[in-house]
């Protein structure tokens, strides 16, 4: 991608074409995905892939404002989200104040908060000061302890009418776009019928306006488990092992370094 994606552009895709966007931990890999990606998502669930926990409730804002920033400088022209972690938007002050040191240590084009009709006082609270704010409704990771697990959503009526009352508020409060994850289908595709941002499913169908994806899901580098709704792409584990293995032989055997290799 050539030229950064803006709110206003993001906003006018809903109904033209499906948004492209995978999440991205560092700047050698913002760099690869931005070739193809209209938004890389600096997710927290880099705390899992990456800092190898179980969960992302131990995400810290610091972590996120240094992977945010690698992934920043690793692909300046393409729009960046910034995930806030668990713990630091619990009220409207705490909310505003550590977006805005989100905002100030990096170039993120926006923060995604988890939430719906719940969080939507905090999103109007974090728009109306300047912060672009991108929604996460359904599934959300962050209340898989208080929740005793990842639980689908929209499989009964009420959490359906629900689950459209939660984009609406968060539409109203001004966020640009949401997330929508773990969601029946038939019923991500009414929300995004609903409200007239794009939303952007990852386990939610493919009746919305969007797909994320985490990139070491899709590349196949996350071995620990596979969510249904991954695709994996390319077999990166074994593509990995496979090279290292080769370079392991290659020392021991003295075949590297050759002549070419060799100062
Ligand atoms: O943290 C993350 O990667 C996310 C995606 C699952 C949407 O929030």
């Amino acid at each position: 991608m050539s030229k950064k994606l803006t709110i206003s552009a993001i906003k006018k895709s809903k109904g033209q074409k499906p948004l492209v966007m995978i999440t991205a931990y560092d700047a050698l890999f913002a760099r690869l995905l931005s070739d193809s990606a209209d938004m890389l998502l600096v997710g927290d669930s880099l705390n899992m892939s990456f800092a190898g926990k179980s969960d992302t409730i131990s995400t810290t804002l610091e972590q996120m404002i240094y992977h945010t920033n690698a992934v920043c400088a690793g692909a300046p022209n393409t729009f960046v989200i910034a995930d806030m972690p668990f713990g630091t938007y619990i009220n409207k002050e705490s909310a505003l104040e550590n977006s805005i040191k989100m905002f100030q240590e990096t170039q993120a084009d926006c923060v995604k908060i988890e939430g719906g009709e719940d969080k939507a006082e905090i999103v109007k609270y974090l728009t109306s000061n300047g912060i672009a704010v991108c929604g996460h409704i359904g599934l959300l990771p962050q209340s898989v302890r208080s929740e005793g697990g990842y639980k689908v959503k929209g499989k009964t009526d009420e959490e359906a009418v629900q689950l459209i009352e939660d984009a609406k508020a968060i539409e109203k409060a001004g966020a640009f776009c949401m997330v929508i994850e773990g969601v029946k289908a038939e019923v991500a595709k009414v929300v995004a019928q609903n409200v007239s941002i794009p939303v952007i499913g990852i386990g939610a169908g493919k009746d919305v306006d969007g797909q994320v994806l985490v990139f070491s899901d899709m590349l196949g580098l996350f071995e620990a488990f596979t969510p249904k709704f991954v695709k994996k792409y390319i077999d990166g584990a074994s593509l990995v092992r496979e090279a290292v293995s080769t370079y392991a032989d290659e020392v021991q055997s003295k075949e590297f370094p050759k002549e070419e290799h060799t100062y």
